[in-house]
């Protein structure tokens, strides 16, 4: 058996435990319309769960609307499906997928340093504007920014899963709480332990990574790894030299941009595992996932068959489940993603 078939195998291990890890929020989405026939329950404990068919009766056209408008506004300008990528990511890292990221108030987390490059604020409310027009106070911002980072995946060519609806969105938003996101420096150790505290596992942190296949940042987050990496006076030796090179000339203003996949940035394929391999990892916290002996089997599965597009998926699945509110007492339907509702 060649090496590589043997990673695949690996993978596809993981892949299964992770599915059936999984399976507890899929049983209750299908359930969903089921338990209605349950005499004990009641009608309100419908919408204590996330479902496929929430917004069917109420708001059919949504999905579409949603749909048209990221289309429209990543065709003007395609950066911007990253960003609504990395805002979902940033949204449901701190208390949940609640829209907590959406509050524009003073000391919220939108405040905070750590979201200063955030982008796509505008997408969302241009599409908020549109539902409430048409099923006013019915779909949350929560829900359209997870729905938005789907469809954001698809437009550049990457993988489709089923959103499940109905969470709240979040009345609380924290600018501190904000800087627990991991900012690129991390060693392995405190992203794997970041992500398990938030019910994910070493697959779904080097497959979530994996969304760096699209996306920037600018050379300010980089400079330190280009000239003195740790006070050593040289380059990080981490970093494939002609890929060096191309970054000390790319990189001559800290204002610069430089693509996070040197290789097919507009394209949400697996080229960045294949970058990793050959040292071409921007972000410290990319590279580490093919030195660090725990995630690199999993970086090298991921290069040499299309489970990525499979596990992205999966995971982007588990991802946009945590720590939703649903109940009533839990959240609201804001009218404007930007602030809290007055009533
Ligand atoms: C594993 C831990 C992660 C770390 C340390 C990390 C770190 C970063 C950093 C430092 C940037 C550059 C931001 C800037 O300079 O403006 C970035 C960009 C980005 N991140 Fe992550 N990230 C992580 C996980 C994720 C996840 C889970 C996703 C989504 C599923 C994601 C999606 C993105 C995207 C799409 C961009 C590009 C944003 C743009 O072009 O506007 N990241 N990330
Ligand atoms: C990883 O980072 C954490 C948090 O900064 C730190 O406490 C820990 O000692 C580091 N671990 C290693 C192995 O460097």
């Amino acid at each position: 058996m060649s090496n590589s078939y043997l990673r695949l195998l690996f993978l596809l291990v993981l892949y299964i435990i992770s599915a059936n890890s999984s399976q507890p929020y899929e049983e209750n989405y299908e359930d969903a319309e089921f338990t209605l026939q349950v005499p004990t329950l009641e009608d309100t404990d419908l919408d204590n769960l996330l479902s496929f068919s929430y917004y069917r009766k109420s708001c059919p056209q949504f999905e579409s609307i949603l749909h048209s408008k990221v289309k429209e506004w990543i065709k003007k300008d395609y950066t911007l499906a990253a960003s609504l990528l990395r805002l979902h990511f940033h949204d449901c890292s701190v208390r949940g997928c609640d829209g907590s990221i959406l509050l524009n108030h003073e000391g919220s987390e939108r405040k905070s340093q750590v979201s200063k490059t955030l982008r796509g604020y505008e997408i969302i409310d241009d599409i908020k504007a549109e539902v409430e027009k048409q099923c006013p106070k019915t779909v949350s911002c929560a829900d359209i920014l997870t729905t938005a980072s789907r469809d954001a995946t698809v437009e550049l060519g990457g993988p489709y899963w089923s959103v499940p609806y109905g969470r709240k969105d979040g009345k609380v938003s924290i600018d501190k709480e904000a800087e627990m996101v991991p900012m690129g420096h991390e060693n392995i150790t405190s992203l794997i332990e970041y992500f398990q505290s938030k019910g994910l596992n070493v697959l779904d942190l080097v497959v979530l990574s994996g969304a760096h296949t699209i996306g920037r940042t600018s050379c300010g987050s980089i400079q330190y790894r280009l000239y003195n990496y740790k006070g050593t006076g040289k380059p990080d030796p981490s970093l494939d030299t002609k890929y060096l090179n191309f970054l000390q000339r790319k990189c001559r203003w800290a204002s610069e941009y430089v693509d996070l996949d040197a290789t097919t940035p507009k394209k949400f394929d697996r080229m960045y595992y294949i970058n990793l391999e050959k040292k071409m990892g921007l972000l410290t916290t990319d590279q580490l996932l093919y030195s660090d002996p725990r995630t690199s089997q999993l970086v090298s599965a991921l290069t040499t068959s299309s489970v990525f597009e499979h596990q992205f998926a999966v995971s982007m699945s588990k991802f946009g489940v945590i720590d939703v509110l649903t109940g009533d007492d839990e959240g609201e339907i804001r009218t404007n993603c930007n602030f809290v509702n007055a009533y």
